[in-house]
């Protein structure tokens, strides 16, 4: 059903997945957490990391999964390496300069992420048919600024001053993710993948100029690479944040669906974006930490704006930490009660 409502079809129910449905606010991911080393050790076991993807699809009534995994495997297999320190986020040795890109590789992404493609497989093998199994990858903007500020940043200066600066080096950085993620995107396609999502987390912080060069440039040409090979595979992009940009993100790069962030207001999308491509989302995460009646007030708000159209249920973006997993039972019993299934 996901993958048809992605197409545009109208179907009679609406789809409900939660962006980081697995993870920490899951006690059996705190338990399997505890058993693993570091993160990336976890992403990098196959039977780990295809447990945690269905440890959320054995609690819940969910329409996919999405594989456990992260953004950052991408430049970890492009000779740039990832760890993630506890409390702090990810840290990468960040590029320097122009000899730091030309030493990236992008022909190892199958080899070094064999462990990832193997627990799609192991996902794909274990799950009931009418689950969809979502595969993903961060957008090329998006990641590079990890490479590049090393880590999280407060206002990308480093990121944008390069882009500004050296715009042929910057793009040839961009050249070089672009051609590794269209290789992780296809890879998880061959092991499975039935749906794919760029995520744009960064998108929103860039003005016009730059959005279209660095944003709606490499999604445009991964979109139609991954199209190329896998035409009946739907991209949903999410290019966070972004305000009224999402309109030329919908109508320019190919995506068959957009993710919206929580700040996309509801009849804009219906009137703007709907008649062009799906849309997916966008309860703020916050309403799904808090529950109860402010939560359903929000998703009867949703569901009255969208649902008329080919309509995902989702977040605006991941399920934070705190939130007590008997609201994602309850969120996803409300919006099937409300459509009917
Ligand atoms: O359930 C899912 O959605 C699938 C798994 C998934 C993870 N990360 C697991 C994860 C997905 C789709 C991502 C995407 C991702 N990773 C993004 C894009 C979405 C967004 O959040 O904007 C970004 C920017 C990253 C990079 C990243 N990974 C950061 C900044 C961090 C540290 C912050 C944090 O939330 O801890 C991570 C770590 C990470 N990725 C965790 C998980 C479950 C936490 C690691 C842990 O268990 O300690």
């Amino acid at each position: 059903m996901l993958v048809r409502t992605l197409k545009g079809e109208a179907t009679a129910q609406v789809p409900i997945w939660l962006m980081r449905q697995a993870g920490r606010y899951l006690p059996e991911y705190r338990a399997l957490r505890e058993k693993t080393g570091s993160f990336l050790d976890l992403c990098y076991s196959p039977e780990q990391a295809a447990e945690a993807t269905l440890q959320p699809i054995r609690r819940f009534d969910l329409d996919a999964a999405i594989l456990f995994s992260d953004i950052l495997v991408v430049p970890d297999a492009m000779g740039q390496p990832v760890r993630f320190a506890p409390g702090e986020g990810p840290v990468l040795e960040a590029l320097a300069d122009r000899v730091s890109i030309d030493a990236l590789i992008t022909d190892r992404v199958e080899s070094h992420l064999a462990p990832v493609y193997e627990a799609a497989r192991l996902v794909r093998a274990a799950l009931p048919e009418a689950i969809a199994l979502i595969g993903f990858a961060g957008a090329p903007w998006t990641v590079a600024t990890y490479m590049i500020e090393g880590g999280s940043s407060r206002d990308f200066a480093r990121t944008k001053g390069w882009a500004a600066r050296d715009p042929e080096g910057f793009d040839a950085l961009l050249a070089k993710i672009e051609a590794a993620t269209l290789r992780h995107l296809l890879a998880q396609v061959r092991a499975g993948a039935q749906v794919l999502q760029l995520f744009d987390s960064w998108a929103g912080v860039l003005d016009e100029a730059f959005f279209e060069r660095l944003v709606i440039g490499p999604t445009k040409r991964l979109v139609a690479g991954v199209k190329a090979e896998a035409p009946d595979v739907p991209i949903v992009g999410f290019p966070k944040g972004c305000g009224i940009l999402y309109a030329r993100y919908a109508a320019e790069t190919g995506v068959d669906a957009v993710s919206l962030d929580p700040a996309v207001p509801l009849d804009w999308a219906a009137s703007a974006l709907q008649p062009h491509v799906a849309v997916q989302g966008n309860l703020d995460p916050i309403l799904l930490l808090i529950g109860g009646e402010a939560m359903a007030r929000r998703s009867g708000q949703i569901l009255a704006a969208l649902a008329g159209g080919p309509f995902v249920f989702n977040l605006g973006h991941g399920v934070v930490p705190p939130t007590p997993p008997e609201h994602v039972a309850e969120l996803i019993s409300l919006v099937r009660k409300a459509t009917g299934t």
